[in-house]
């Protein structure tokens, strides 16, 4: 029996010392001898990442390359919805995620994130003949959002009455065919999606004020280090402002 019981323990603790060592994310080396950087993305965030053809463009894929260049590997960009990248990227099972993502306090208990490169804010949009004028306005109303994104998170906890969607188009459409009575989404995504004119408005007021970078796994540290180093370079020297004029946005450098 006690053999038994003996046996069963080693095997529970092999288990768990193959999964924590599967769970752990590509170090600098590992990525070099890849020789590839597997980018998880949500290509529904214009202008940072949207579809173009079968092709995945915008302003951090355009970052992206130049690291993946500076590191000497390809970028391969795998596209999935926003909440698979998080899980995706915190399992390892992709080596980067890109997508808009939000640097947050609790975020970074489950993954690691490169410096911020860019402030972005949750704005609030609405119909154009909605009463709704700002965040006090919104208790009470239906509001669409991006499964768990930090609009998700930010409406979730503000007691609002959320409805979420894995696709971003269908967190607007929701708007649009009066579902819901206002969209949280992040302001220059808002910009875009409002542009392409279906009767909506951005409120002025800004919900939150967030900074992006990208995401990793725990064990990647001296991968982002690296990064790091190669993305300050490139804000530092003016080429991530050079790529937001490119495609017409404003550039926010973090503090
Ligand atoms: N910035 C927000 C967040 O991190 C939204 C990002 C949504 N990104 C996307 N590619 N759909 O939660």
């Amino acid at each position: 029996m006690k053999k038994i019981i003996a046996l069963i323990l080693v095997a529970v603790m092999l288990t768990l010392t193959f999964t924590s060592c599967g769970v752990k994310g590509k170090t600098l080396a590992e990525v070099k001898e890849a020789g590839k950087l597997v980018v998880a993305t949500s290509p529904d965030f214009p202008p940072f990442e949207e579809m173009e053809g079968d092709e995945v463009v915008g302003i951090e894929v355009e970052i992206l390359k130049l690291i993946c260049k500076e590191l000497g590997v390809e970028l391969v960009i795998e596209t999935m919805d926003f909440d698979s990248v998080l899980s995706g990227v915190q399992s390892a099972k992709y080596d980067c995620g890109m997508s808009g993502i939000t640097v947050t306090p609790d975020r970074q208990k489950n993954m690691l994130f490169t410096d911020a490169y860019y402030v972005a804010a949750q704005v609030i949009v609405v119909k154009e003949d909605s009463t709704i004028a700002g965040k006090a306005d919104l208790k009470g109303k239906k509001v669409s959002v991006q499964t768990g994104t930090t609009a998700d998170e930010g409406c979730t906890d503000a007691g609002l009455d959320v409805q979420a969607f894995a696709a971003n188009a269908d967190a607007k459409a929701a708007l649009t065919t009066g579902k819901v009575d206002a969209w949280v989404v992040d302001n220059l995504t808002a910009l875009q999606m409002v542009e392409e004119g279906d009767g909506l408005k951005i409120l002025d007021e800004y919900m939150t004020e967030e900074p992006y970078g990208f995401a990793f796994a725990f064990g990647s540290e001296d991968l982002v280090e690296e990064i790091n180093k190669i993305l300050n370079k490139l804000i530092e020297d003016g080429t991530v402002q050079k790529i937001f004029d490119d495609f017409g946005e404003v550039y926010v450098k973090p503090e």
